[in-house]
């Protein structure tokens, strides 16, 4: 039987394997700059972080979560995103005790059993941050900042910035009772996912994309009427701080997220490259979340990015700063393969990259291999070339071809390769 790839999991390399190593280095170096610090959790958690944290109705906890007993009849679940873990770190490791700032950074694998399409997979990669233990609406401001500056640096400007607020679970209660008695009266016109959500989760029929369903939810009840001012004044410093800091954004009064944890601020990112899929990133303000942990009453907000959705709105890397300085060494015989061999060892340590055939194929061959991976030289070592001492160095860019002195091969090369 050939074995293949699951549904939904992608093999990576090549140019989208540049992208995302492009992505983890711009953003180790922006979060760096904003005060973030890595912070690693396990892929593997109890099941019960995420049912507790993301909310036993939603659709990941219902329907998506990877999920199994392990030897030790644990029931353990693949980390379907990233905060339900951050927050169970940062109270196991009491890093709320600690004086500082709890600002953490992470990149990495998620699963979700959800339907595969375009720009929605079952394995999937983000890149998330979070700030802990603060309840300042210029937290929120910042940490928005903080991503746009990233996709700005990324090359993905374009994007849009989309922002709601969701109030508190308290100030919810009611709106939930009047949304249910909105939607239960124009039942007739919602979609069958709808009539499911009517009875699961009422606020996530507030985004649904059926056009019968949007028609219904423009004339709802919007959430603003039911805010305390503690809450109203919380999302216009949040707005003040996104103006202080220039970045644009526009209110969607219907904008709701599919984790039951947001509490006031959530926002989305939405690049016109993508499709029905169009969020890059989404996060907002989790303010009970630690609380329901067994940790102190303080305040979260944190967002998270999709990495292939952003592989999808940037532009193809140029070829990789490893091929563009490296040597290919070809090699016509026994002897001369071994001194090709070990001037391929001295050429490493010396910082350049270096790589050659080991598998004695015929000269015609190694210099199309030479050609494919793009180095920047061709060593051409013979019988000839190893009795004369004088070596032949090509320059694969322009083609053109010299000999050298082997004994100088080395420091020739560091000095054309700008390694010295
Ligand atoms: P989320 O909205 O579920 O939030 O996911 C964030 C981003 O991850 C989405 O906007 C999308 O780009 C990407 N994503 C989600 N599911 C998939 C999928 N099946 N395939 C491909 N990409 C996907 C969270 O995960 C929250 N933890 C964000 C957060 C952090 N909120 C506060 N802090």
């Amino acid at each position: 039987m050939k074995i293949q790839r699951l549904r939904g999991m992608h093999d990576l390399y090549g140019a989208d394997a540049l992208k995302f190593e492009r992505m983890e280095r711009v953003a180790r170096g922006v979060f760096a700059r904003f005060g973030f610090e890595e912070l690693r959790t396990p892929l593997l958690e109890d099941k019960e972080l995420f049912s507790r944290a993301l909310g036993t109705d939603t659709d990941v906890v219902q329907k998506e979560m990877y999920e199994f007993t392990d030897r030790s009849k644990v029931r353990v679940a693949m980390r379907p995103e990233g905060t339900a873990g951050v927050v169970r770190a940062y109270l196991e490791n009491e890093f709320d005790k600690r004086e500082g700032l709890s600002k953490f950074y992470y990149m990495g694998a998620m699963f979700r059993s959800e339907r595969p399409q375009a720009g929605r997979l079952r394995q999937f990669h983000q890149i998330g941050v979070e700030q802990l233990g603060i309840d300042s609406p210029y937290a929120d401001a910042e940490t928005i900042h903080a991503l746009t500056v990233f996709l700005d640096e990324i090359g993905a400007s374009g994007y849009k910035v989309k922002l709601n607020n969701l109030g508190t679970f308290e100030e919810r209660k009611e709106y939930r009772t009047e949304l249910a008695g909105y939607f239960t009266r124009h039942k007739d016109k919602l979609c069958e996912d709808c009539l499911e959500r009517l009875e699961r989760n009422v606020f996530r029929l507030l985004d649904c994309k059926v056009q019968s369903c949007r028609e219904v939810a423009k004339d709802s009840p919007p959430i603003k009427n039911y805010l305390m001012p503690a809450s109203r004044t919380h999302y216009d410093k949040v707005r003040k701080g996104l103006q202080d800091l220039g970045v644009a954004h526009t209110e969607d009064p219907f904008m709701v997220r599919g984790l039951d944890y947001y509490t006031l601020t959530v926002f989305e990112l939405t690049h016109p490259k993508l499709g029905a899929q169009d969020a890059v990133a989404a996060g907002g303000r989790y303010d009970s979340l630690i609380a329901a942990f067994g940790g102190p009453p303080s305040g979260a907000v944190g967002f998270a990015l999709g990495m292939e959705r952003l592989a999808m709105c940037m532009e193809a890397p140029q070829v990789s700063d490893v091929s563009e300085n490296s040597v290919f060494i070809v090699t016509l015989g026994e002897e001369a393969f071994t001194a090709g061999f070990k001037l391929m060892s001295q050429l490493r340590a010396s910082g350049v990259c270096a790589s050659m055939d080991l598998s004695s194929k015929s000269m015609k061959s190694q210099m199309r291999l030479a050609d494919r991976t793009q180095s920047a030289f061709s060593i051409i070592l013979g019988e000839n070339e190893l009795n004369s001492g004088r070596w032949v160095l090509k320059n694969m860019k322009v083609g053109s071809q010299e000999t050298i002195d082997g004994a100088d091969c080395v420091s020739l090369l560091q000095k054309r390769l700008g390694k010295r």
